[in-house]
């Protein structure tokens, strides 16, 4: 690429344009991504679903007292009201997981009790993961899982998103995930909770449309479609001819590419050594993570396109005895700290998001009554 894009020509996808500068974290095409300074690596390896959240939200790792305090915040707030849940089960069985939790977000945002604008905040952190976990569940008429006090937050997303017992390094791995999926630079949700924050609208409104946003297979919906295609395949040995087919009829598949990302998705080489130790670590069937290898060699051989974090995090929440439908809602339970950390920012130094267009349409036309209109 040759310099920076003409701002007079429309960019499509806003592909290489900088709508803002951030503190908060940054992915670059070298397949590196900083969380607030530290790379992820450092902060996978090293710390806690909490502590990234408030690493995230407050540009700081947090002392003892600081995430004592934050992480009793987030538990005094995680009780979802009945009218809440009422209106999620309302939706019926077939209402799709992230409509479910939109709809209860937009529902939180008339009745939460929160006067403070930390409040508000915390309070959608807080309940976003319960209203993930119970967004299949309640709709379908089941009744509703509950946090449970004195669990890690991660410990108590996964005991409410499955009864399956997992051990240590299972639930460790799942915090993990859990804490690549918070933040990610202006991701096509992020920038929409800025947008919205930009018109000085509510956490809950910026929320929702992030949400909105989210649901889309070419964004957080893609961890549910690479799962349904790998139990499609199923056999590693089919991984080749499925993609042959695919490319053929010009699909795309599902967990690959990343805007950003064009060599490897840090965040996808970190998830498939997750699932490789976690398989191993059981002994048993380890098909999931071949197929997994050979879709991933095949890509890169026939079209250089890498696998990006939704296509290894699926096949780990999968072989945590998660629902496939429940994959998007955790992707929002995890990414909400990020939004709020940039409606934040957005609001700390604000200016209405309204870009320009360049118009390429028709100009000076006469108005033709209906009578005298023609179909062409
Ligand atoms: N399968 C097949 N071909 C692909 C894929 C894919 N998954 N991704 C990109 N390509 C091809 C495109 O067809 C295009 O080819 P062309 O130049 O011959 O037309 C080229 O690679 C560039 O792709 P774009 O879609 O233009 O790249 P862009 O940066 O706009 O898209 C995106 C990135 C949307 C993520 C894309 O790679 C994609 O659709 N991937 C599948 C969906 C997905 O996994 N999304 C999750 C993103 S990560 C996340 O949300 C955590």
């Amino acid at each position: 690429m040759t310099g920076a894009p003409d701002p007079t020509k429309a960019q499509k996808g806003l592909a290489g344009v900088s709508v803002a500068d951030t503190r908060i974290s940054k992915s670059d095409a070298d397949g590196s991504l900083i969380y607030r300074g530290y790379p992820i690596w450092e902060i996978a390896t090293n710390a806690g679903f909490e502590e990234t959240a408030y690493l995230i939200l407050n540009g700081k790792l947090p002392t003892g007292s600081q995430l004592e305090s934050f992480t009793e915040g987030l538990r005094e707030r995680a009780k979802v009201q009945p009218k809440v849940l009422g209106i999620m089960r309302e939706l019926g069985r077939n209402a799709d997981p992230i409509d479910v939790i939109r709809t209860a977000v937009s529902a939180l945002g008339s009745i939460d009790s929160e006067e403070d604008m930390q409040g508000k905040q915390m309070s959608l952190e807080a309940k976003m993961s319960v209203l993930a976990a119970n967004s299949h569940r309640v709709p379908r008429g089941e009744a509703p899982r509950y946090p449970k006090r004195n669990l890690r937050f991660s410990d108590n997303l996964l005991q409410m998103l499955t009864t399956k017992e997992a051990t240590e390094y299972e639930r460790r791995v799942f915090e993990r995930v859990m804490m690549l999926y918070l933040e990610h630079d202006l991701n096509a949700s992020s920038f929409t909770v800025r947008a919205v924050a930009s018109t000085l609208a509510d956490p809950y409104a910026a929320a929702s449309a992030g949400l909105a946003s989210l649901k889309g297979p070419l964004h957080g919906g893609a961890n549910e479609a690479a799962m349904e295609m790998l139990l499609r395949i199923k056999d590693p040995a089919k991984a080749g001819e499925f993609l042959k087919v695919a490319f053929k009829e010009k699909r795309k598949i599902m967990g690959f590419g990343h805007r950003v990302y064009k060599e490897f998705d840090p965040r996808a080489r970190l998830c498939k050594e997750y699932l490789r130790e976690m398989l191993t670590r059981r002994g048993g069937d380890d098909t999931l993570y071949r197929l997994c290898e050979a879709m991933e060699t095949e890509m890169w051989r026939e079209k250089r396109i890498p696998p990006n974090l939704d296509f290894y995090a699926a096949p780990i929440f999968y072989s945590l005895g998660i629902e496939v439908p429940l994959y998007t809602p955790i992707f929002s339970a995890c990414r909400i700290f990020g939004w709020m950390a940039h409606y934040n920012e957005q609001l700390e130094d604000n200016k209405l998001i309204r870009p320009d267009s360049t118009y390429v349409g028709p100009s000076a036309l006469k108005y033709v009554p209906i009578e005298d209109r023609t179909l062409g």
